[in-house]
């Protein structure tokens, strides 16, 4: 087996710090993987990890994943995240948890700065900002990003039409879209609004339903959305749904959508540009909720986030071009992207 620093040798982490305060019942890990854009920006989430070194993993890939995000959204912040294991006791002392949390992050004098994220709560963050600033997302900070998540999302979707069939427009093109929840359901208004055709589904009928009764689109079983006649994929439920299977299924010529880590593995990157079809990376796709994050944290103007939130599209052409370029598929083309970037950034000191 690899040892830690092989891994971090590969990964390219600045820092990874294993945190214990056994009195307050707390075990995290806080990944600092780069500080290059500034201060390093991501969610803590509390789950039960089947190992330590799963949960050491999850930190691991979350931050670098962080950071590509970040420079590739043109944000001036690097990439980290916390994980804080669940000890399996119920109920958790939340208090001491996220206080002891909030400790060791003031320790890190504002080189990371933390969220919200799976299994955490404004009130969660509300506890950590008890011992330290550097801290977002409190409740009645901030507002619910989805709507810029939707609104970036349609706009990788244009660029991807642009490049593939050379025109943003969406009028009579079919989107099978997956997952009718906070973006989906947003996006499938907008792409309606722009002439598209919908087919939707959800694990949650009633929300499939709701969407279809809105818009006029048509529902699909949810084993079936991504394996319907479309000319767009449009993956807005869970990460991992392009697999093996899925990617044989396809007969979208294009896939783009909001749900995190969409590629199964990266071979499915590369298996989705030998059949042809054209994938948008979830990582420049989704940007718009680091984007709305601007205006909390650099006090951009509302203006200023729907200027940034809309060149999302420039951002995409550009990776599906420098791919077409280099014959590789867009998710190599994204990272090498990004890495450009962040040697750009530190070579200007
Ligand atoms: P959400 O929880 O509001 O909606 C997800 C929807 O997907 C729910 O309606 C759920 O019932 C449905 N769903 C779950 N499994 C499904 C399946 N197998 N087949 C069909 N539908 C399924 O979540 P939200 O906020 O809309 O986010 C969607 C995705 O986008 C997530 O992967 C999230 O990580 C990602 N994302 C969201 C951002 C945001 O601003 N909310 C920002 C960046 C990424």
């Amino acid at each position: 087996m690899k040892s830690v620093f092989d891994t971090l040798a590969v990964t390219g982490h600045e820092q990874v710090l294993f945190c214990a305060d056994e009195a307050a019942g707390y075990r995290g890990i806080i990944a600092i993987h780069s500080t290059a854009l500034g201060p390093a920006l991501g969610g803590t989430r509390l789950l039960r990890y089947t190992s330590d070194e799963d949960a050491l993993i999850d930190a691991l890939r979350l931050s670098r994943g962080m950071t590509y995000k970040n420079a590739l959204a043109g944000m001036n912040v690097g990439g980290g995240k916390a994980v804080v294991l669940h000890g399996g006791a119920e109920p958790l002392d939340r208090e001491r948890l996220f206080r002891a949390h909030g400790r060791f992050i003031e320790r890190l004098g504002g080189r990371f700065i933390t969220g919200e994220d799976v299994g955490t709560t404004p009130a969660d963050m509300e506890l950590i900002r008890r011992e330290t600033r550097h801290v977002k997302g409190l409740a009645g900070e901030g507002g619910d990003p989805s709507p810029w998540t939707a609104r970036g999302v349609l706009r990788a979707i244009q660029a991807a039409a642009r490049h593939r069939w050379g025109s943003d427009d969406l009028a009579g093109r079919t989107v099978a879209l997956q997952g009718c929840g906070s973006v989906g359901s947003r996006l499938a208004a907008g792409l309606h609004r722009l002439g598209a055709r919908l087919i939707v589904a959800d694990v949650d009928p009633e929300r499939a339903r709701h969407v279809a009764a809105e818009l006029g689109a048509a529902v699909a079983p949810p084993g079936e959305i991504a394996s319907v006649h479309a000319d767009i994929f449009a993956p807005c439920a869970l990460g991992g749904v392009l697999d093996d299977r899925a990617v044989q299924a396809l007969r979208a010529e294009i896939v783009a959508g909001a749900a995190n880590n969409q590629l199964l593995e990266p071979r499915h990157g590369d298996a989705l540009a030998a059949r042809g079809v054209l994938y948008v990376p979830d990582v420049v796709a989704n940007a718009g909720g680091v984007l709305s994050g601007g205006a909390d944290l650099f006090g951009w103007p509302r203006a200023e986030v729907e200027r940034r939130v809309h060149a999302i599209h420039d951002t995409v052409l550009l990776v599906l071009e420098r791919a077409k370029a280099d014959g590789t598929p867009p998710h190599v083309a994204a990272e090498r992207l990004a890495e450009q970037r962040l040697r750009e950034r530190a070579a200007a000191g």
